[in-house]
C-alpha cells in the first residue's frame, strides 16, 4: 500500500485536499500539523513554556495521537480527548510553529509519524513529509498558493469560527509562520526534488483532488501488489 505525501505552506489547502484524497481512496489520513498543534496545546494546558525545548520534547514523546472520521470531518484525539476544535485557534497555530522549531520535539513526533507512514495506505500532510518523514512516498505533492489567497482563506475560516481578526493581521501572521517554517534549521519547509508542484491559487480544491487521485491511482497500478 502506498503513501501519499502532501506538503506546503499554511492555508495552501493541503488539509482539505489530503482529507478528500484519503476518503476517495479509502486511505487513512495523518495531519502532522495537528500533531504539532496538539503538542502546543498540551504544553499550554500544563503551563510548559513553548520555548523550553527539552520539557516540550518530553511531553511530545509521551502524548498519544489518534485520528478518526466523523462523516467528512477528521477528529483529532490527544490522549483520548477530542481536541479537534481547540487546536485550530491562531494562538495554538503560532505555538505549533514555535514548538516545531525544536529538533528534540521533531524527533519525538517523527518517530510516531514514521510508524504511521510505514503502515501504508496513508495520506500524510505537513511541511517535511516528502523530504524527511516519508522520503520514499509513491506520490509527493507540494501545494502552494499566493500569500494573499492563503490569507483570504484563513481569514474566512477564522471569521466563520467567531474569531475577530482582520485580513491584514492574518496575512502578517501567515507570512511570519512561512518565515519560521522555511528558515528553521531542522526539516524546513521545502519542496522535495521529486515532488509535483501545484500552485492552487486559482484552482478549486475539487480540481486539485482529481489531479492527486489520478496520480495516486497510477502509482497504485504501478506498485507491486
Ligand atoms: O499545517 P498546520 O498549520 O496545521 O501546521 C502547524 C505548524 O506545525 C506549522 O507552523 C509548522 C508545523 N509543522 C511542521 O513543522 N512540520 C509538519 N510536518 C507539519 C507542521
Amino acid at each position: 500500500m502506498i503513501t501519499i505525501a502532501i506538503d506546503g505552506p499554511g492555508s495552501s489547502g493541503k488539509g482539505t485536499v489530503a482529507r478528500e484524497v484519503a476518503r476517495r481512496l479509502g486511505f487513512s489520513y495523518v495531519d502532522t500539523g495537528a500533531m504539532y498543534r496538539g503538542v502546543a496545546l498540551a504544553a499550554r494546558r500544563r503551563g510548559i513554556d513553548w520555548a523550553d525545548a527539552s520539557a516540550v520534547a518530553r511531553l511530545a514523546s509521551a502524548l498519544q495521537f489518534d485520528f478518526g472520521w466523523d462523516g467528512k470531518l477528521l477528529r483529532v484525539f490527544l490522549d483520548g480527548s477530542d481536541v479537534t476544535t481547540a487546536i485550530r485557534t491562531s494562538s495554538i497555530g503560532a505555538g505549533a510553529s514555535v514548538v516545531s522549531r525544536h529538533p528534540e520535539v521533531r524527533a519525538a513526533l517523527l518517530q510516531q509519524q514514521c510508524e504511521l507512514a510505514r503502515a501504508g495506505g496513508t495520506v500524510m500532510d505537513g511541511r517535511d513529509i516528502g523530504t524527511v518523514v516519508a522520503p520514499d512516498a509513491a506520490v509527493k505533492v507540494y501545494l502552494d498558493a499566493s500569500l494573499e489567497e492563503r490569507a483570504r482563506r484563513r481569514h474566512a475560516e477564522l471569521v466563520a469560527k467567531g474569531e475577530s481578526t482582520t485580513l491584514a493581521a492574518v496575512a502578517e501572521a501567515l507570512a511570519e509562520r512561512d518565515r519560521r517554517d522555511t528558515e528553521r534549521e531542522v526539516a524546513p519547509l521545502r519542496r522535495a526534488d521529486d515532488a509535483r508542484y501545484l500552485d492552487c491559487t486559482s484552482l478549486e480544491p475539487a480540481e486539485v483532488v482529481e489531479l492527486v487521485v489520478g496520480w495516486a491511482k497510477a502509482a497504485i497500478g504501478a506498485s507491486p501488489a
